[in-house]
């Protein structure tokens, strides 16, 4: 898929996702935040940017650690997105945490002498990650660290069939490199493209928890990167895609719920 394409697939999937994604999402991608903030160990009176940020589940986290002495910038190319989290620091009076909409390929923050850059979850999405990367070296000051969270292995994340059923019913692929970053060593071998300097990564499995086929197809098919192209089959062809996807999951039922295997890779680097 043409990059261009690939970003707007990305802007406005996301921008349709946003109402549905913390519900379908904030409890299943906890174990992978957790670690990229133990990674990250934020101090106070540092300056943070939060790419790829979503709703801000990450940048809220990370505002409270650098506290009223640090502050975290959160960017995502997403309109919804920043306007739910700006919503939520307004409503909340959190002063230290700001967002703004911005494609991580294009950050436009060179120079900023950021101490710390997270991207969670939001690396698998760009279509040239090593640009991306570059950007984010970019932003940090020398010394500065980027940690950052993808999904792991394809073949040990249960959910993965999702792109094959959505991809088979339209013309291009939603996400094309989807698992790339989480395969091997990739991750690190991005970063160290980008010149960080003493690049390391752990890995976690966790199992995402559903209480119901409906719930297990909703955080797919709508509060995901597919909600884009899902918004647009009819009534008939999303019955179709939800029966093939839940037959995709049938191993991972445990008699009254789903726990579906996730594995998440978190990596980080510094800049010389
Ligand atoms: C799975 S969500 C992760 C949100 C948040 N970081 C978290 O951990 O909950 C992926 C996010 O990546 C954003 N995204 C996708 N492509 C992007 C790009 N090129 N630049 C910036 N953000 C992008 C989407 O809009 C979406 O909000």
């Amino acid at each position: 898929m043409e990059p261009k394409l690939q970003r707007r697939v990305q802007r406005y999937g996301w921008d349709k996702a946003s109402a549905f994604y913390e519900d379908s999402w904030s409890e299943q991608l906890e174990p992978a935040q957790n670690l990229l903030m133990e990674m990250a160990d934020l101090k106070p009176g540092e300056k943070v940017v939060d790419m790829a940020c979503g709703t801000g589940l990450v940048s809220f986290r990370a505002a409270e650690r650098v506290g009223p002495t640090g502050s975290v910038l959160g960017t995502d190319i997403s309109d919804n997105m920043i306007k739910s989290a700006t919503a939520v620091a307004e409503a909340n009076n959190i002063t230290n945490l700001t967002f703004e909409r911005k494609d991580t390929e294009d950050l436009q923050l060179n120079g900023a002498n950021f101490d710390v850059a997270l991207d969670s979850l939001g690396l698998m999405y760009y279509p040239v990650p090593l640009k991306a990367c570059e950007e984010i070296r970019n932003a940090l000051k020398s010394g500065g660290r980027v940690v950052a969270a993808v999904w792991g292995q394809r073949d040990r994340c249960g959910w993965a069939e999702i792109f094959p059923i959505v991809d088979s019913r339209v013309e291009t692929d939603v996400c094309p490199l989807f698992f790339q970053l989480g395969t091997q060593d990739a991750l690190v071998k991005t970063f160290s493209m980008a010149e960080f300097i003493n690049v390391d990564f752990d890995r976690i499995s966790t199992s995402l928890h559903y209480e119901s086929p409906e719930e297990a197809c909703a955080a797919v098919f709508a509060g995901g990167p597919v909600a884009l192209a899902y918004s647009r089959f009819n009534e008939k062809t999303k019955e179709e895609a939800h029966t093939e996807y839940i037959e995709s999951i049938k191993d991972f039922w445990k008699d009254d719920h789903y726990e579906i295997p996730g594995e998440f890779v978190i990596g980080i680097g510094y800049k010389a």
